[in-house]
């Protein structure tokens, strides 16, 4: 694979309109899947992470097609899928894993689900054990991992109602439940340990059901079978890839951006609330909704930025954020500090012990902890230049464009190795930073 060069310097200027948000294009396909009736979704993301999803669908005879950024989807109902022949390749895509298996137990579907060797590392034990409450026959393999296994019942007999407490602040967790839970002959009631994102609960709304929410309680009322409308919509940008711009513009000197129509939603954005409070100049104009979520338009200014400390409900609040983090904290004045996000070694890559390898290898000062770590700003640096320092983003497109942003700020190049994987998410970030004036090629 390819590796991507950075020169720093360059001052970042410009507007920029944004991909649509993943959680979000995950959630509609699979919503206008179960759908009874032709949907159309506007600024859909199409990527590596969700083409899994797309084709898992179609292995399951779900027709669909793509017009750039427009899906529409044929929807027969979710009692019209069929069993899949073989095991459901997810690939590198957790969201498309748990999510499909809350789908798949509310129609009582038998199927494995499985994906790369990098899935197969990631916890899935979290989602078995919640949808055994209710009734779904789950196994995992050995180590509570992927490949896992739906052993499928008649398409009559429903889930249960039930109460059920989350072992973890986690949305793909709580989305499967949720989904699952639309066949249960009662109400579910879940309680979630910490806040994480409710974009399924508003869309689920926004189809005319019934979810309450209150404080960390969600309950799902379901009706005497699974009925949804066809969706028509248009997603909002996605917060998590305007991280990397955002942070971007903030650490490169004379950089003024606007990112438009970024989706807002309270339980998404804490980065912008921890960047303003490391001083970051985070301006946003024209709040309004699209697709049922808030979004706005944001006015960023190049900004010194001092260290601040993350910890408690902000983690969840900021889950993928953390690789656009560190090239802010690297560049802030003093010790950032995070704890609390344990989390991290549970995504893409270990994001803890990955971001302090290779901010080491940049001559960053940072230490690691069991559930966090600390990087020091500029004063603390070491860095051996002006010869290219040469990066590896551990299979993980976040930390493959964080350590480009690094590099806008950075007193040398900055290579990242293998960063086609950026693509899972972003596949036009290179392209919009050197729209926006940086130096970035691909060698
Ligand atoms: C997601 C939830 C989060 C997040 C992931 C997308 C979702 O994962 O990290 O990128 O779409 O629900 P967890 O639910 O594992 O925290």
């Amino acid at each position: 694979m390819s590796s991507l060069r950075v020169i720093p310097g360059s001052p970042l200027k410009g507007e920029v309109v944004l991909p649509g948000d993943k959680s979000i294009s995950h959630r509609a396909v699979l919503l206008a899947a179960m759908a009874e009736g032709q949907s159309s979704i506007d600024n859909f993301l199409v990527s590596g992470v969700t083409e899994a999803m797309l084709q898992a669908l179609a292995g399951m005879g779900v027709e669909w097609r793509l017009d750039g950024t427009r899906l529409v989807v044929n929807g027969q109902g979710i009692q019209a899928w069929r069993a899949p022949e073989g095991p459901l390749d997810c690939r590198n895509s957790a969201t498309t894993l748990r999510l499909l298996a809350g789908a798949l137990a509310a129609a009582g579907i038998p199927a494995v689900l499985d994906g790369s060797s990098g899935l197969r590392r990631r916890p899935m034990q979290r989602l078995v054990d919640p949808l055994a409450a209710l009734g779904v026959a789950i196994e995992t393999s050995a180590g509570g991992t992927a490949p896992i296994r739906l052993i499928g019942r008649p398409r009559s007999q429903r889930l249960h109602g039930a109460e059920v407490s989350l072992p973890v602040a986690s949305a793909q967790v709580k989305s499967a439940v949720l989904l699952a839970s639309l066949s249960a002959d009662g109400p579910v009631v879940l309680h979630e340990p910490g806040p994480s994102r409710d974009h399924t609960e508003r869309m689920l709304r926004g189809l005319g059901y019934r979810v309450d929410s209150a404080g960390l309680t969600v309950t799902l009322h379901p009706g005497s079978e699974i009925r949804l409308p066809p969706l028509s919509m248009s997603l909002p940008g996605d917060f998590s890839s305007a991280a990397f711009l955002i942070v971007a513009a903030l650490i490169t000197p004379g950089s003024a951006i606007t990112i438009r129509q970024v989706g807002l939603n309270d339980t998404r954005t804490g980065l912008m609330d921890a960047l303003r409070a490391m001083g970051g100049q985070i301006d946003v104009h024209d709040r309004r909704e699209v697709g049922g979520e808030p979004v706005g338009d944001l006015a960023i200014h190049y900004s010194p930025l001092k260290a601040t400390s993350i910890s408690g409900p902000l983690v969840v609040r900021m889950i993928d954020e953390f690789p656009a983090f560190a090239a802010a904290a690297m560049l802030a004045q003093g010790a950032s500090l995070v704890r609390d996000a344990g989390e991290l070694r549970a995504k893409e890559s270990d994001r803890i012990a990955s971001l302090v390898q290779e901010l080491s290898v940049m001559g960053v000062a940072t230490t690691e902890a069991p559930d966090g770590f600390t990087i020091a700003g500029p004063a603390a640096w070491q860095p051996s230049h002006p010869a290219p320092v040469v990066v590896d983003p551990h299979g993980d497109h976040r930390l493959a464009m964080a350590l480009a942003v690094a590099g806008l700020a950075f007193p040398a190049p900055v290579v990242v190795r293998d960063a086609g994987i950026i693509a899972e998410s972003y596949p036009d970030f290179t392209e919009t930073l050197r729209r926006l004036g940086a130096q970035v090629s691909f060698d």
